[in-house]
């Protein structure tokens, strides 16, 4: 795939993804091995990968998803108001939704950690999950020009400490996130609406467009 075309049409994918179709370790292992050429402050590489395929173990981190997921919705669904009822907001959270509606039916789980937990100012919570956001996004470009697909999800992180329980994760890693993995029912996705560059990159001065 034309690198443009990954990076423009990686969606966070939610309501296409094949649910019946099994998701292979070596494509996963891939995934990862590409992942890990992402950079990290100091070359540090302090990351680990949890791949949970285990149904009563998707079962209860679906369970503690689920619950912060449809409370997290409800907010936004009452703070859109009239947006909530149609159009991108209402589309958002229908896809939300689903995506929590079916989540232990996704074959599998991918929980990216980090060795230490978040502490300090701006410097160093941006240097600590900066050590692991560029390769999340490289696994869901490398997952996406193979046919699967993938959201970075955040809601159990409310309750990281009794995901951390049922997957075994030991004191002193912090988990980031959680990405339903699987392979995606259509081929190809769209570039989505994004606010014009002009009105979000400066140059020299803040307010000075890039044209
Ligand atoms: C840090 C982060 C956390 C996110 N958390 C969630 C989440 O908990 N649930 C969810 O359905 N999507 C989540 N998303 C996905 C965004 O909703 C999605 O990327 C956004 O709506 C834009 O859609 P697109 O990626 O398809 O363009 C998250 C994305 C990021 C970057």
């Amino acid at each position: 795939m034309d690198s443009d075309h990954l990076l423009s049409t990686t969606r966070a994918v939610r309501r296409k993804l094949d649910l019946d179709r099994p998701v292979e370790d070596e494509v996963l292992a891939d995934c990862l091995r590409l992942a890990t050429q992402a950079p990290t402050p100091g070359n540090a590489q302090s990351w680990r990968w949890l791949v949970v395929r285990e149904q009563s173990v998707k079962n209860e981190i679906g369970a503690l998803f689920r619950e912060i997921g449809t409370a997290y919705l409800e907010m936004m669904t009452e703070k859109a108001g009239d947006a909530a009822k149609d159009g991108p907001i209402a589309r958002n959270i229908a896809s939300g939704q689903h995506l929590i509606d079916v989540i232990e039916r996704v074959p599998v789980f991918v929980i990216p950690c980090l060795q230490g937990r978040p502490e300090g100012g701006n410097e160093d919570l941006s240097v600590f999950y900066g050590g692991i956001f560029p390769a999340v996004w490289s696994f869901q470009l490398a997952l996406r020009s193979r046919g699967l697909g993938s959201t970075l999800t955040s809601y159990h992180l409310r309750r990281e400490t009794e995901a951390a329980r049922i997957l075994g994760i030991p004191d002193g890693f912090t988990q980031v996130g959680l990405l339903p993995v699987a392979y995606t029912t259509v081929p190809d996705f769209k570039p989505a609406p994004r606010a014009p560059i002009e009105e979000i990159a400066f140059v020299d001065h803040w307010g000075s467009p890039l044209r």
